[in-house]
């Protein structure tokens, strides 16, 4: 079989020799196309490809059309919203992602991020310490459960709430030490950091509207290392406009980027390019984990990451 690692955002060097030496000591063909310049690349690339591992690179009909022997795509990450699920399922090609494999390195980012900002981009000012402050959860998965880990470390208090996870079911996360909260409304009032953990789906994008921030402290913190398409944009510079100590810290840049930029210089922080997987660790832990799971995909039919339906 031909596995092809597909990044637009390349792994480190290490864990690209790692997956090589899996996928081929298990029979198979690996080849890598990193750092491509466009999509005409890739639908070159995938063109005899039976396997792909890929990071956010987007795979879309027309990829999956382009390459008529795919049977298996493992996102080496956890969000998988880049992918066409129906049409891979339609196309009989099993989708995957590696739950938790670069869970703490997007968390140690989150505290990164905020004590770059709380210490006004180390300008020399006099700025705000994040020990004992408050710290909302917006979801409860693996990155969300490191950082609940980690805040304990700074003395903070950790409210969290998920969408998808009961009440009682969050309080019996008790190795984490968070506090469950009952809605979204109670988490965002009650917290001097809001960071989000939830994944794209129709039902989460534009989820922080104008009616949950308002409820956050004048001088409240929202912290995204999640997806862009989470925050109504216009709604946040509308906070952010009121609010004149209010903060906007992320990973994923905003469509509204220059109007961020330029309206709230010192309020607003985004990484250049999205950094929170990319750590020598995470992409060891995630890039192998993608290709065991080809392996084993193609050995024995095994398709425990599965996230699309079967047909
Ligand atoms: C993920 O969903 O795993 C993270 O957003 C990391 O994405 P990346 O592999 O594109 O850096």
């Amino acid at each position: 079989m031909k596995v092809l690692l597909a990044t637009g955002k390349p792994f480190a060097r290490q864990a690209v020799g790692e997956i090589a030496q899996i996928i081929e000591s298990a029979g198979h063909r690996f080849e890598k196309l990193e750092n491509y310049a466009g999509k005409s690349q890739l639908l070159e690339a995938v063109r005899d490809v039976n396997a792909l591992i890929i990071r956010s690179d987007v795979i879309d009909r027309e990829v999956m059309e382009a390459a008529p022997h795919l049977k298996v795509v493992v996102r080496a990450g956890a969000g998988y919203d880049n992918v066409d699920l129906e049409c891979a399922t339609s196309r009989d090609i099993c989708v995957m992602n590696t739950p938790g494999q670069n869970a703490n390195a997007v968390a140690e980012l989150v505290f990164g991020m905020m004590i770059y900002m709380l210490r006004n981009q180390f300008d020399g000012t006099v700025g705000r310490e994040i020990s004992n402050k408050r710290l909302g959860l917006y979801a409860f998965g693996n990155v969300a459960k490191m950082v609940a880990k980690i805040a304990r470390g700074f003395s903070m208090t950790v409210n969290a709430y998920s969408p998808t996870l009961t009440h009682d079911d969050l309080r019996k996360e008790g190795e984490y030490g968070v506090i469950s909260v009952y809605s979204n409304s109670e988490l965002f009032e009650n917290s001097d950091f809001v960071s989000l953990h939830m994944p794209l789906l129709e039902e989460t994008r534009h989820c922080v509207n104008y009616e949950l921030l308002s409820r956050m402290p004048r001088d409240g913190v929202l912290i995204n290392t999640a997806r862009k398409e989470l925050v109504v944009e216009e709604d946040l510079l509308q906070i952010m406009e009121e609010r004149p100590r209010f903060q906007y810290i992320t990973d994923v840049k905003p469509d509204r980027h220059e109007e961020f930029d330029s309206r709230f210089p010192k309020r607003y922080f985004t990484t250049p390019k999205k950094t929170g997987a990319q750590t020598t660790e995470a992409n060891i832990n995630a890039g192998l984990a993608a290709a065991e799971q080809i392996v084993s995909f193609f050995r024995n039919g095994d398709e425990r990451f599965r996230v699309n339906n079967k047909l």
